[in-house]
């Protein structure tokens, strides 16, 4: 079994990276095995632009070929479980990551619905406002693609302005164990 966790924030290794990592380490204690994308280490993801060839097409691919999306879809649609991070940029998720899930969405729906049943799961590194609203944006992916969404004791945040300060959100840092913790159980039951 196998989670692949995405990264969207414009800065690798920071806040966001954290969270999906204290999510990944009770994922890989439960024999889970992931796999972290960050947007931030490749060329920039471009949004969708509506040209409709992956419905033609249907070879589970995005024919935009300039960037990694093809890559990290590759890896998206053979794993069981997909954890997705963002930072909150102006109470949304970022760019980067509304790409991704433009391109995934269109993709996944053009090819049968290759995400159905998987799993999936959002987290979301924030300052102080716009976290749940982001919570949303992240799960609209998901909801649309009959994917499976664990919950948590609290909405899936860590508080935190620059990279480390979520660590000091303990409730953030909870929340993060208690979700990796429901995911796993889900995985394993729908397996
Ligand atoms: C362009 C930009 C916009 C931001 N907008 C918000 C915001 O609307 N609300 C908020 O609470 N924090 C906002 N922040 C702060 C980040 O969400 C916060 O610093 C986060 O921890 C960064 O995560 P990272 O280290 O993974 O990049 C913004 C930061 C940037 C760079």
């Amino acid at each position: 079994m196998k989670v692949v966790a995405v990264n969207g924030s414009a800065q690798k290794d920071g806040n966001t990276f954290l969270l999906l990592n204290i999510v990944m380490q009770e994922l890989k204690a439960e024999g889970i095995g992931t796999e972290l994308i960050q947007l931030a280490e490749g060329a920039p993801l471009q949004g969708c632009t509506a040209c409709m060839k992956c419905l033609e097409r249907k070879n589970l691919k995005c024919a935009i070929g300039s960037d990694p999306f093809n890559e990290y879809f590759e890896k998206i649609s053979k794993a069981d479980g997909l954890l997705l991070g963002s930072p909150v940029y102006f109470a949304d998720i970022t760019a980067g990551m509304k790409a991704l899930i433009e391109r995934c969405g269109f993709v996944a729906r053009a090819n049968g619905g290759v995400l159905r049943r998987r799993v999936g799961a959002g987290v979301l590194a924030v300052r102080r406002a716009g976290s749940n609203h982001s919570l949303a944006s992240l799960n609209h992916l998901f909801l649309i693609n009959e994917m499976i969404i664990p919950g948590s004791n609290y909405w899936n945040v860590g508080i935190g302005r620059l990279p480390g300060e979520v660590l000091a959100d303990t409730e953030g840092v909870t929340t993060m164990k208690t979700l990796g913790v429901n995911m796993a159980w889900l995985l394993k039951r729908l397996a």
